[in-house]
């Protein structure tokens, strides 16, 4: 096997042990990432968090303090122009001209990353919804259309994976809206792999099917949502006549404390084995049991349970 050969099971995507300092500030911590071919993959992490750093890096666009990034198959550092090949990118609304049309905006930007037909042209600015204003002077177009220019820059040449960097930010919610929607069909309609960074959790809950998410440059989690939503549950609900005298049935005979109660429910974290035995605990004790329940946990509530648990690592570790 040569080095140039390439499976097509090998991940799109690796980036191994990378860190960025700038002096003393480490903004990016030893960061792995793998992203396969067909995800979806959300790059998610509070402002702040390290999500430009590590796009930047890569796309070569900024040297790596340590560690290495693989874009398909092939080392950014060793073989930049080669990595980057079969992959578009839009790290911040490019510098457009502006006494240029939409089209020929697109056309130029093209060639500097291999060249694109001009069908393919087309077909990326009807992609990006912009096909009608392709047209008209760059000068014209409204910061969402601009936004949509740079995507529709990315994806005519079709590549194999799209990078994109808060493709939403400063868009209007049915743009957000809009582009949430092209973002979903680039990978299922059009096969190609995205990775997308966000600070918006539900965005990347309706769109992505894996996440990563990082806080002060560090991997939290890395994973399909699926899994992680099913690895995280949440409190199991009980609908009872006398809800906080269950509560404190449950806690003196099985230990464990109510999540939270209210006028009708208890809330307490527990397994299914554990919610079965509370359920005869309750019902032997005459309480009238009307609803068991465990309500779906949303990545907004793995998220703030992270980081609640990063917070107490590491007020531990200070101590
Ligand atoms: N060139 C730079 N010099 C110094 N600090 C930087 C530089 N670029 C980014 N940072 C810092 O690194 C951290 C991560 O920034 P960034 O990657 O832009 O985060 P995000 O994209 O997640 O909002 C921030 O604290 C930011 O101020
Ligand atoms: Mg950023």
């Amino acid at each position: 096997m040569t080095a140039d050969l390439q499976t097509t099971d090998e991940p799109c995507l690796i980036a191994a042990g990378l860190s960025k300092r700038f002096g003393s500030f480490t903004a990016v911590d030893r960061l792995d990432l793998k992203v396969d071919r067909g995800q979806t993959f959300g790059f998610l992490g509070p402002n702040g968090a390290g999500k430009s750093t590590t796009i930047r890096m890569m796309l070569g666009l900024v040297s790596p303090s340590a560690g290495v990034v693989t874009l398909l198959g092939r080392d950014v550092a060793l073989e930049r122009t080669k990595a980057l090949k079969r992959v578009g990118a839009m790290v911040e609304i490019p510098a457009f001209y502006s006494y240029l049309t939409g089209r020929q905006n697109v056309r130029l930007f093209a060639r500097l990353s291999g060249g694109a037909s001009e069908d393919d042209v087309t077909q990326a600015l009807k992609l990006v919804g912009i096909l009608h204003r392709a047209d008209s002077k760059v000068r014209t177009y409204s910061h969402g259309m601009k936004q949509r220019l740079g995507i529709a820059s990315a994806l005519a040449p079709r590549p194999d994976l799209v990078i994109l960097d808060e493709p939403t930010n400063g868009l209007d919610p049915e743009g957000v809206r809009e582009v949430r929607d092209l973002i979903r069909d680039l990978g299922t309609r059009h096969g190609m792999t995205v990775f997308l960074s966000s600070h918006l959790l539900h965005e990347v809950e309706q769109v992505c099917s894996h996440v990563a998410v990082i806080a002060n440059g560090r991997l939290m989690v890395q994973g399909a949502v699926s899994q992680l939503l099913g690895n995280h549950f949440g409190p199991v609900e009980f609908e009872v006549d006398r809800p906080e005298e269950a509560a404190a049935l449950i806690q003196a005979t099985m230990g464990l404390a109510p999540h939270w109660t209210d006028d009708t429910r208890v809330a307490i974290h527990m397994d299914r084995a554990q919610a079965a035995e509370a359920n005869t605990i309750l019902v032997g004790k005459g309480f009238k049991v009307s609803a068991i329940e465990r309500r779906k946990q949303t990545l907004e509530d793995v998220y703030l349970q992270l980081v609640r648990d990063q917070a107490e690592v590491e007020a531990a570790e200070l101590q």
